[in-house]
């Protein structure tokens, strides 16, 4: 899949405004993510993480600001764009709760993963590369997906996504409801996939720690405003980082 010349591409989001009918989700959320990059997007419960991964993907319009992803020298305006649009340029949700196909098979969730028209040729490179970069989706390629394990599932629902080839992946919460073994499995699948295939990744999180062992950079949103954000090394100093994430009074 990653046989074509990887693209350029910088994603910018500029004072984002967006909500549900008088709820206020993002109040002016603005950050950026470069090629080769991975991101972090922190936040506890409700403060707008996943609002934001859904104005990405054209789900959720923005009432303000602007959405823009760049391809090789080429703006286009998420906010403006349908769903269909943006999948199309090459980016790719992995959302929250999976929202996998439960009563089909692994194989035929991942198929559908790659109906954007320029990853259906090569849908059996990029089914050969999931089924080896995952072993045990191979092992359980014919297994209905509802019927597998959560940390399983998770990794179907990472690997439907890549079998649109992206060039940005979103990654919705991949530790919801994993113990904290299948969690640390899904962040090393999440980094491997980063360090072989320079895959761009922004992802929300809620576990700092191990969003930390992949990102190159991360952002703190508390109640729909980026609060804090920085490199790693900034953010493990940072005293809300301290108070909210890591336990230290
Ligand atoms: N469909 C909706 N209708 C009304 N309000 C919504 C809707 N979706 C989200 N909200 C509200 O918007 C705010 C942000 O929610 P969002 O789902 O973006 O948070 P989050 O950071 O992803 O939280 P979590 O970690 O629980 O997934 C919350 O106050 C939430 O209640
Ligand atoms: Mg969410």
């Amino acid at each position: 899949m990653y046989k074509e010349r990887i693209l350029a591409i910088k994603l910018q989001v500029e004072a984002v405004h967006a909500g549900y009918g008088a709820v206020k989700a993002l109040q002016g959320v603005s950050l950026s993510l470069e090629q080769g990059q991975t991101v972090a997007l922190l936040g506890t419960n409700g403060n707008g993480k996943s609002t934001l991964m859904k104005c990405l993907m054209g789900m959720v319009r923005p009432s303000a600001g602007q959405i823009v992803l760049d391809i090789d020298g080429q703006r286009h305006d998420l906010a403006q764009l349908s769903t269909e649009a943006i999948v199309n340029l090459g980016v790719a949700l992995v959302p929250e709760g999976r929202r996998l196909f439960p009563k089909l098979t692994v194989q035929e969730n991942l198929l559908l993963g790659a109906f954007r028209p320029s990853a259906r040729s090569s849908i059996q490179e990029n089914l050969a590369f999931c089924l080896e970069a995952f072993p045990v989706l191979a092992e359980r390629k014919n297994q209905l997906a509802g019927s597998m394990s959560g940390g399983q599932q998770q990794m179907l629902a990472i690997a439907r996504a890549i079998m649109s080839s992206p060039r940005l992946l979103l990654v919705d919460e991949p530790s919801v409801g994993l113990s904290p073994l299948l969690v640390s499995q899904t962040i090393t699948k999440l980094k491997e996939l980063k360090d072989q295939y320079q895959l761009t990744v922004l992802m929300a999180e809620q576990n700092f720690n191990q969003a930390m062992r992949i990102a190159d950079y991360g952002y703190i949103i508390v109640h729909g405003e980026i609060v804090f954000h920085g490199d790693v090394p900034t953010l493990k100093e940072n005293e809300l980082v301290k108070s909210y994430y890591l336990g230290v009074a």
